[in-house]
């Protein structure tokens, strides 16, 4: 209750009472070794001076615990957002890369077009449920990079132009017919080195087994600019319509700066101030579109066996 002289709030026995609005009391008296007894040990931590070392480090320490916690229960909780994510960008990109894709539409119905297998790469041959020393390969759930790194589901690469190490015995292919049931095309994955990073993507091949449709990348960490210009869609429709190879079954398709002896159907001009990542690319391609790679299973799209 306010004092009637001087306004002041006092307590029931008159003493004055300090108010927020008032400078807290000065501690004339320091306090005895009595008194700092009876404080709790977590008192006496906060009453040490701002400036004391082990106060700072306590201090700091404690921060970085609470940031340090708050991050992992982030990453934690916000994983299977991004694998969802991941999962929906690969599905945008073949989807895209069919021709398929246009802004705002419903990506997993039209997902539902592309039909998945699991390929053996050596034989180009269907391996869809085969159980591989008790691994069975479910298209739907195939994963394709922990195949790779899989020891039973790998092999090394002795010659890798690629610049991938270990290759999957088994990748999966998403194909895509006309309403007639007949083939329309086939979408291939494809990845290898640039200059600074792996490219991921996909090569829509058309039902003849030797026109390419489209490349698409849906991840690398190339520079934006340089490198990241195999994003630009100037770029990537110069893919449409080049073949793989020629009447002789040579594959001839190759990114550069000048156009081969092959000619312009097997030719895409190489990124300008990019030649490194186009080199990566043009590796990468060849690679995937070779003997090792996709060439068993183009064959027999070519035989009209798919
Ligand atoms: C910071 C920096 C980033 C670069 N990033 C790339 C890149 O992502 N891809 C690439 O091929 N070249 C990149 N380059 C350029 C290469 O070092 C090299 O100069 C270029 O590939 C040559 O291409 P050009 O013959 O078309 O000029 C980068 C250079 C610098 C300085």
């Amino acid at each position: 209750m306010p004092d009637k002289d001087t306004n002041n709030r006092v307590n029931e026995t008159g003493e004055a009472e300090f108010t927020p609005e008032m400078n807290p009391p000065v501690r004339d008296e320091p306090l005895t070794e009595a008194q700092k007894a009876r404080k709790g040990p977590i008192r006496r931590f906060l009453d040490t001076p701002p400036d004391n070392t082990v106060k700072t480090v306590v201090v700091a320490l404690a921060l970085c615990l609470v940031a340090s916690m708050v991050v992992s229960a982030a990453a934690v909780s916000l994983r299977p957002l991004q694998e969802q994510n991941a999962a929906l960008d690969k599905q945008v990109n073949i989807v895209e890369v069919a021709g398929r894709y246009e802004e705002g539409m419903d990506v997993a119905a039209a997902f539902a077009d592309f039909e998945p297998h699991v390929v053996e790469l050596a034989t180009g041959a269907f391996a869809d449920g085969a159980d591989i020393e008790g691994q069975v390969l479910d298209p739907l759930t195939f994963d394709d990079r922990a195949a790779a790194d899989d020891l039973t589901l790998s092999a090394p690469l002795d010659d890798d132009p690629a610049g991938i190490g270990r290759q999957a015995n088994y990748v999966t292919v998403y194909l895509l017919r006309a309403e007639d049931g007949s083939l329309d095309k086939v979408i291939l994955p494809v990845y290898g080195y640039g200059l600074w990073s792996t490219l991921y993507g996909f090569i829509a091949v058309e039902e003849d087994g030797n026109t390419i449709y489209g490349l698409q990348f849906y991840e690398h960490a190339e520079t934006p600019g340089l490198g990241a210009e195999v994003d630009n869609p100037r770029w990537k429709a110069l893919w449409r319509g080049k073949k793989l190879r020629d009447d002789e079954g040579d594959l001839k398709i190759n990114v550069g700066k000048t156009v081969t002896a092959a000619g312009p159907d097997y030719h895409v001009d190489a990124l300008s101030g990019a030649t490194l990542t186009s080199r990566g690319v043009d590796s990468l391609v060849r690679f995937w579109m070779s003997e090792r790679g996709f060439e068993p299973f183009l064959e027999r799209v070519r035989a009209g066996e798919i």
